[in-house]
């Protein structure tokens, strides 16, 4: 329950990025070694990733935010349809299974409400490591061993693939020979995998631009590595606080990773100070009109097209906002239409005639974005909002309700 409108104000830690953690727990399956991660940050996803490592036999300790995970013993080569159903990215077991143990058999993941979610290029990647690759009763089942080094082309429609690129890399560092992934994802999130990846004795080039190189080596060992901070949270506190026209500093984040998120909020108006592992984002006045398009990193996030789609509602003009990573995902925009917001779908883009204000109401949150981008919307309308399954938040946002909450916004999680 959110009672707006209400301004921002004041000073706010980023998280650990979930995307990053999530590829970085399932490496750990590559090693009989333990290995510790710190400060992981408290997200159902992140649980849904420890039971997944506990269903195949590994040990997974949490301390406070520190993770021990140790995949020694025997392990289980089975990722269940109960869990892959509720996180895709358990499909990042499927890599390292299949490279440390010549066999891995992941369930295919069901729809998704961003649109098609196709693995067609995870199993291209696998498969160009000389891997056999079955369908099997709704499993993939891909085994070969030794996998060997192999030049692939990891392309999709919408150009490169963050889960195929983490995944291949995953199978390919225990493999004879060298491999060479062609249109490799350049996001933070797959170089902080191919570094920790290093820090457990892989031998990775290339990482963070199109082309990846991994020569393989014999065995990998244990690692303690922090990740790196999560842009998209800093992007979503950003983006709080010009849609309340208040005054953030956003501190632990990396605004390297963030430069178009950045370059955006600056054309919709609002003051960004950017300064070593901190944002410093206010802004006076209803967002100017902006036009974007989601891309693959350097590009602009689809991770945070919804929480801008909610701040150019607001917007004094037309703003355009083309989604080109995953065709379907404008649930947000109808619900935003239904706090008064004035958004056209068509196709894979969005018109957005900016209104003066924006009303409460009942909504529903359709994924985990989408639910950011109503709370975002909640705060600054006026009235009272209610953010239905707002179980989406808590798959990678820890506690924002709290965070927001701290700097003012007047917000309140409520139990049936
Ligand atoms: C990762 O998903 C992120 N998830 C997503 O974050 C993010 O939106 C996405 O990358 C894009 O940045 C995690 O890191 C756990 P992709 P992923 O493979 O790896 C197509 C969030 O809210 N494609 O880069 O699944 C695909 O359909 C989530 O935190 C194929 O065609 O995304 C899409 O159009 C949501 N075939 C495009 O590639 C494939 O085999 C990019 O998807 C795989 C993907």
């Amino acid at each position: 329950m959110i009672h707006g409108p209400t301004r921002l104000e004041g000073s706010v830690p980023t998280a650990t990025a979930k995307n990053a953690v999530l590829p970085i727990l399932a490496a750990c399956l590559l090693t009989e070694e333990p290995c510790i991660i710190r400060d992981v940050p408290l997200l159902e996803d992140v649980r849904t990733m420890a039971k997944l490592l506990r269903s195949l036999g590994v040990a997974v300790e949490l301390r406070k935010h520190t993770m021990r995970i140790s995949a020694a013993g025997n392990i289980e080569r089975t990722a269940t349809y109960d869990i892959v159903r509720k996180m895709r990215a358990s499909y990042y077991v499927l890599g390292p299974l299949l490279g440390r143990f010549g066999d891995a058999r992941v369930s295919l993941p069901g729809g998704c409400a961003i649109g098609p979610r196709p693995v067609d290029l995870h199993l291209k990647g696998i498969a160009a490591l000389g891997a056999e690759v079955n369908l099997e009763h709704g499993y993939i089942h891909a085994t070969g061993r030794p996998l060997r080094g192999g030049t692939m082309l990891l392309e999709g429609a919408s150009g490169p693939s963050v889960g195929a690129t983490a995944n291949t890399m995953m199978a390919a560092v225990l493999a004879d020979g060298e491999t060479v992934i062609e249109a490799a994802a350049c996001e933070p999130e797959v170089v902080d995998l191919a570094g920790f990846l290093t820090a457990m004795g892989a031998k990775i080039e290339g990482h963070g631009t199109p082309v990846v190189r991994i020569r393989g080596v014999k065995r990998l060992h244990g690692a303690d590595y922090r990740p790196i901070p999560d842009r998209i949270e800093a992007g979503t506190l950003a983006v709080a606080a010009a849609i309340t026209r208040g005054n953030l500093e956003i501190t632990g984040c990396e605004p390297e990773h963030m430069v178009s998120v950045v370059d955006r909020l600056r054309q919709s108006g609002a003051t960004v100070e950017a300064g070593k592992r901190r944002l410093v984002v206010s802004a006076e006045r209803r967002p100017a009109p902006v036009t974007l398009a989601t891309a693959p990193y350097p590009g602009f996030p689809t991770d945070l097209q919804a929480q801008f789609t909610a701040l150019l509602s607001f917007g004094h003009g037309t703003s355009v906002v083309t989604e080109n990573v995953f065709e379907a995902r404008f649930l947000h925009a109808l619900e935003l239409n239904r706090m008064g917001a004035k958004i056209d779908i068509n196709g894979r883009t969005a018109v957005i005639q900016g209104m003066e204000y924006l009303s409460g109401a009942q909504v529903m949150a359709s994924d985990l974005r989408a639910s950011a981008a109503l709370v975002l919307a909640g705060i600054a309308a006026r009235g009272e909002t209610e953010v239905q399954r707002i179980y989406h938040l808590d798959r990678g946002y820890e506690s924002l309700e709290q965070k927001l909450g701290a700097l003012g916004a007047k917000i309140e999680r409520v139990s049936y």
